[in-house]
C-alpha cells in the first residue's frame, strides 16, 4: 500500500496514489523511450506534486509514469534535479523519498557520464560497483545517519545486469567506479588526472545523492552509466553538451531493451 498519512513528504495526486510501485528507476537524459515498454496506469508532472523539486531550467521539468513492465509495478521518474542548480544534496534526492513512500524497494539509477579510465569507450555502458563523493555533499546531513556504504551498488543486481545482457547478445556492461563533481562545468584535464589517480572509471554530476538516500532508507540500488565522452585531457577535443547528448541518446536504445528484461526479475 502507498504509505499515506500527515507526516508524508510528498502529496501524490489521484492519477497515481493508488499505485504500488516495487520498483523505481531515475532515468537520465535519452531513456526517456523507456516509458513505451511500460503498460502504463497514469503519468504526472513533477510540478504536480506537493513537496518535489522541479527544476527551472527549461524542458527539465520532469514527469513521473506510473505502470507496469513483465508484470511488475514500476515507477519511472524522467527527469531529475541536480545540485549545480543551486538544489541541496536533499532536495537532489527527492525522488528516492518520494519512490520509498510509495513501496518502492529497489531503485534504478541511470546518468550520462564522462571517461576517466581510458580502456573504456565512448557509446558504452558501465554498471557502478562503487563511487567517490567529491563534493563534501550528502543528502542525510542534518540527521545522525552513519550508514554503512560497503555496497551501495547491489553485487546480485550487476550480476543479472551482466548475465541478461549475454542473454540478448548484447555488449555487457562494463563495472567501474563512479566520481559524483559538483558541476556545472566540465572537469579541467588536471582534475581528471586527479580522479584516475584516486581510483575512478567514469565523472559525472548526479547519482550518487540518490544512492546514498536509498541505502539509509534500506532500498536496494543499481545505478549505470552511458560513458558519452572522454574526460577533459584524455581525447585532445573539447568537451560538448550536443556530444553527450547525442551519444547519450544512441546508446540509450539498447539499455531499453536490456531494462524491459531486467526490471521484472529485480523484485
Ligand atoms: N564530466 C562530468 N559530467 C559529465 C561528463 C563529463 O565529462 N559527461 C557527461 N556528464
Amino acid at each position: 500500500m502507498p504509505k499515506s498519512s500527515s507526516t508524508d513528504e510528498f502529496s501524490l495526486p489521484k492519477s497515481i496514489s493508488g499505485a504500488k510501485p516495487k520498483v523505481g528507476l531515475i532515468l537520465g537524459s535519452g531513456l526517456g523511450p523507456f516509458v513505451d515498454r511500460l503498460k502504463s496506469t497514469g503519468s504526472v508532472s513533477y510540478s504536480k506534486i506537493d513537496g518535489l523539486p522541479v527544476s527551472k531550467v527549461p524542458g527539465h521539468e520532469g514527469t513521473l509514469h506510473c505502470g507496469k513492465i513483465g508484470g511488475v509495478e514500476v515507477v519511472v521518474a524522467k527527469g531529475r534535479v541536480h545540485c549545480y542548480e543551486g538544489w541541496t544534496a536533499k532536495e537532489a534526492a527527492s525522488l528516492v523519498r518520494l519512490f520509498d513512500q510509495m513501496g518502492v524497494e529497489v531503485v534504478v539509477l541511470t546518468n550520462a557520464a564522462g571517461i576517466v579510465n581510458a580502456n573504456f569507450k565512448p557509446g558504452r555502458w558501465m554498471l557502478l560497483c562503487d563511487h567517490i563523493n567529491m563534493t563534501g555533499l550528502s543528502p542525510l546531513t542534518g540527521s545522525a545517519t552513519f550508514i554503512d556504504q560497503s555496497e551501495v551498488y547491489s553485487k546480485p543486481l550487476r550480476c543479472l545486469i551482466v548475465e541478461m545482457a549475454h542473454e540478448l547478445g548484447m555488449i555487457a556492461p562494463v563495472e567501474g567506479v563512479y566520481t559524483w563533481m559538483n558541476g556545472p562545468e566540465y572537469e579541467t584535464p588536471a582534475e581528471v588526472k586527479m580522479l584516475r589517480t584516486l581510483g575512478a572509471d567514469a565523472v559525472g554530476m548526479s547519482t550518487v545523492p540518490e544512492a546514498i538516500q536509498a541505502r539509509a532508507l534500506g532500498m536496494e540500488v543499481v545505478a549505470m552509466s552511458c560513458l558519452t565522452n572522454y574526460g577533459a585531457g584524455l581525447s585532445g577535443v573539447p568537451l560538448s553538451h550536443d556530444e553527450v547528448m547525442e551519444v547519450g541518446a544512441n546508446a540509450a536504445a539498447v539499455l531499453v531493451d536490456l531494462l524491459e528484461k531486467c526490471v521484472p526479475q529485480m523484485v
